[in-house]
């Protein structure tokens, strides 16, 4: 049965006669991905599992990608998608990766919080590699084949962190601004390959990377730990509670679907009004 009606005029092109052809097959609307092939960073939990879940309901073939390997092959099995157990500090660690995803999700991530001057040097560099230099790498080796396809989705989760500063997240902070100057050279550079790159940018959101900053939290800042979602996480967000990991997810899948694609470039905060001060 025909979903739309289409109204064919001789200024639709090849392209634009498939896609309409595609969007009228039944469940096009349910699996826009089908066909398509994800690959998802720190996808074993929190923001990354959501997305892998979501892209793999989504109808695309999932690459779930963790060091944790036992929590990566049980999100992979749950997707009926493939684990790919690497540590991405690793610099030769994107080698080992498929290199024919025509979406890319740059999801893992670390915290640390710490004032500027006592920030152990080690872990500045390290969150940079996993945050910046891997995804680097994964673009390096991804984006041929999204170009010889005319297609592709890039999608860094960033975070509210790539827009403003906070103190005692200098590595973090420096990762995610730098994340988001990747994004937009990766849009440059795609847009004539039919590739489109954007950031989602997240207040903070319910997941164990909050949860295991509660106590450095409460330190730095000489509070009670019960004090710190209140008073420090939540205290520029307009919207006083955390972001669900699958309002994350649904905005990477709008994203990588077929009505996202003028938006490139660009950076989606979901952070509750924290940059509209
Ligand atoms: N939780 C938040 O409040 C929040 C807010 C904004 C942005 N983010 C960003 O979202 C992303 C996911 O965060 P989350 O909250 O889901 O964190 P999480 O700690 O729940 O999950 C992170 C995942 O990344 C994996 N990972 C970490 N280092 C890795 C490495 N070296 N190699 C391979 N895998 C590695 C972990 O094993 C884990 O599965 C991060 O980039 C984070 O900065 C999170």
């Amino acid at each position: 049965m025909f979903r739309r009606v289409i109204v064919w005029t001789g200024h639709m092109g090849a392209a634009a006669g498939a896609f309409y052809r595609a969007a009228m097959e039944p469940n096009a609307e349910a699996r826009p991905l089908a066909g398509r092939t994800a690959l998802v960073t720190g996808a074993a939990g929190g923001i990354g599992r959501a997305c892998a879940v979501r892209l793999g309901a989504a109808g695309a073939r999932v690459h779930v990608v963790d060091r944790a390997g036992e929590a990566a092959e049980k999100v992979a099995a749950e997707v009926g998608g493939v684990a790919h157990v690497v540590d991405l500090a690793d610099p030769g660690a994107a080698d080992a990766l498929p290199s024919d995803a025509d979406i890319v999700v740059n999801n893992a991530g670390l915290q640390h919080v710490a004032p500027l001057h006592e920030f152990p040097p080690d872990t500045f560099a390290l969150m940079q590699r996993v945050m910046v230099e891997a995804p680097f790498r994964i673009l390096r080796r991804t984006l041929p084949h999204m170009y010889r396809r005319g297609w592709g989705r890039v999608v860094n989760i960033s975070s509210v962190h790539g827009l403003r500063a906070s103190p005692y997240k200098s590595a973090y902070v420096t990762a995610k601004h730098a994340l988001e100057g990747l994004s937009k050279v990766t849009a440059l550079e795609g847009a004539p390959h039919g590739v489109t790159s954007n950031c989602v940018s997240p207040g903070y959101v319910a997941t164990p990377l909050v949860t295991g900053q509660i106590a450095a939290q409460a330190e730095a800042h000489g509070i009670p730990e019960d004090q710190v979602v209140g008073q420090v996480l939540l205290a520029r967000s307009a919207i006083k509670h955390l972001v669900a990991p699958d309002e994350v997810a649904e905005a990477v899948l709008w994203l990588c679907g077929p009505h996202s694609g003028h938006i490139t470039g660009a950076s989606l905060p979901l952070d509750g009004g924290w940059t509209a001060q």
